[in-house]
């Protein structure tokens, strides 16, 4: 299976682009939808989270309490290492496990974090979905109940917009309006399908 790595920083688009892929009938798979199945209640990460940071991030009605896992690991990067050992082995065998069963000319993997845990040699192309910084804010304060130091927080836990677009096979730039995505999606779409042959 030719793979593509789809990557970006938040907000800069890549759910909205790996949509486009869908609807051309091609495979994706999501290392953030796989995370939030991994803690949903009852679930292996979940367990393994509340053993070992505590039942406190559990709430009552058995799911994860987001956002104090998320203050506690921003403010504490030992505690980030911690929850990255417990949640990043489960992910990629879930991709893994996905990948066997899939029938599709190709994969797109989308992994937010795809250069921070130097999984790189995953995938055979990496295409990095990319806007300026300011844009990229923008768009999350829109999109989720977040403080501007909470984005700002976020942003800077990942690697630069510089170091990920040096790592990039091919870039979107999510720039322009919407309508300007599906002519790229598809001009990559053509090139995918020619080198998963
Ligand atoms: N090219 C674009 N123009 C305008 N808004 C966009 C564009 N691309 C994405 N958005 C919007 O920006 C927000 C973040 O996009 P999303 O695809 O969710 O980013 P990511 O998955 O990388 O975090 C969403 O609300 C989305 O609808
Ligand atoms: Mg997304």
């Amino acid at each position: 299976m030719y793979k593509i790595g789809l990557t970006g920083g938040i907000g800069c688009g890549k759910s909205t682009i790996s949509d486009l892929f869908k609807q051309l009938a091609i495979a994706v798979i999501d290392a953030d939808e796989i995370a939030h199945a991994l803690v949903a209640p009852g679930q292996k990460a979940l367990i393994q989270i509340s053993t070992h940071f505590g039942s406190r991030f559990i709430n009552s009605d058995n799911s994860l309490n987001r956002s104090l896992l998320r203050d506690c690991v921003f403010q504490d990067p030992e505690k980030r290492r911690q929850l990255e050992n417990i949640l990043h082995p489960l992910v990629y065998a879930e991709i893994d496990q996905q990948l066997s069963q899939l029938t599709s000319p190709y994969a797109i993997i989308s992994i937010p974090l795809l250069i921070e845990t130097r999984m790189q040699s995953l995938v055979d192309h990496i295409l990095v979905i990319d806007c300026p910084m300011e844009i990229q804010v923008n768009r999350v304060k829109l999109r989720d109940r977040l403080s501007d130091s909470q984005i700002t927080a976020i942003i800077n836990s990942q690697v630069s917009r510089t170091e990920r677009l040096t790592n990039a096979d091919s870039i979107i730039d999510t720039t322009q309006g919407l309508s300007s995505l599906g002519q790229q999606v598809n001009t990559l779409h053509q090139q995918f399908l020619k080198q998963a042959q």
